[in-house]
């Protein structure tokens, strides 16, 4: 098996409940190295408390997490959750909200001031480096928080929700960036969203949960080559798969949708 194609995470039979209420049931799911998985699906079905159980952040009741192989207990330095809250520290600016995560990684101060530059630039943060981040705008801080994670150069990236705050513009070229970055480094990166079409353009394969409790209800790969174009025929194809299996073709889905 090539390197590429073996397995670098993998759940098995993960169940999750807060307080007596069910979240997961029964978490099957395998990604390999190198694969950019979306998970999508509604408010409240359990998509971060999915990410966070593979992160290390939180336990599952029951079932396996592995990461390479070894089981997960804890967060570590190879697997970076990018938080749905982007996670910055308040007192910290953005350029030292960055050089967070190039700490541990035994760089000269140039080499740090380097690539904290190149990532402040990927980000298109330059000039902002010394503000705080409550002086930043969401989509601002949201960049703060991709551009501190790839500073880690982690096996894994856990994003969850990445660009929901970012305007269209903003979210296109980051998701380019995004694409850019993942092919040259090799990142596995499983990611949460709302958004169809952003799951369809980024994904290798997109994971549909249904909710309460949330589980797998379907596995749909993206068999397009990437860069991929929004407006193609084929796009839209993947796009009509989707939104059936969320049944939003449904008249009174959408008339619910409206009221
Ligand atoms: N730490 C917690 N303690 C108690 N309940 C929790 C906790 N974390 C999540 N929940 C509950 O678990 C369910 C799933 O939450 P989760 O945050 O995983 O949903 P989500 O799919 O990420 O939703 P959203 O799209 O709104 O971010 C919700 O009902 C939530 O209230
Ligand atoms: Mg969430």
């Amino acid at each position: 098996m090539g390197k590429e194609q073996s397995t670098i995470i993998r759940m098995k039979g993960v169940s999750k409940s807060f307080s007596q209420t069910q979240v997961l049931a029964d978490i099957t799911l395998e990604i390999k190295r190198g694969e950019l998985v979306s998970i999508l699906g509604e408010s409240g079905c359990g998509k971060s408390t999915l990410l966070n159980i593979i992160g290390g952040f939180e336990r599952a009741d029951s079932g396996e997490v592995l990461l390479n192989g070894r089981p997960v207990q804890e967060p570590v330095r190879s697997c970076v959750m990018l938080f749905q809250d982007y996670g910055l520290l308040p007192w910290r600016t953005v350029r030292k909200n960055i050089e967070l995560g190039l700490e541990g990684l035994k760089l000269s101060a140039a080499e740090r001031k380097a690539r904290t530059a190149h990532l402040l630039k990927l980000v298109g943060l330059e000039g902002k480096e010394d503000l705080f981040p409550h002086e930043l705008s969401g989509g601002m801080q949201q960049r703060v928080g991709i551009a501190r994670a790839f500073a880690m150069n982690p096996e894994v990236i856990l994003m969850d929700e990445p660009f929901a705050a970012l305007d269209t513009f903003n979210r296109y070229y980051l998701q380019n960036e995004l694409l850019s970055i993942q092919s040259r480094e090799k990142t596995t990166i499983v990611m949460v969203t709302h958004d169809i079409d952003e799951a369809i353009y980024l994904s290798d394969r997109v994971i549909i949960l249904h909710p309460n409790p949330g589980r797998i209800h379907k596995e749909i790969q993206i068999e397009l080559p990437k860069p991929r174009r929004r407006s193609g025929s084929d796009f839209q194809h993947y796009r009509n798969i989707i939104f059936k299996e969320f049944q939003f073709d449904r008249e009174e889905h959408f008339l619910e949708f409206h009221i």
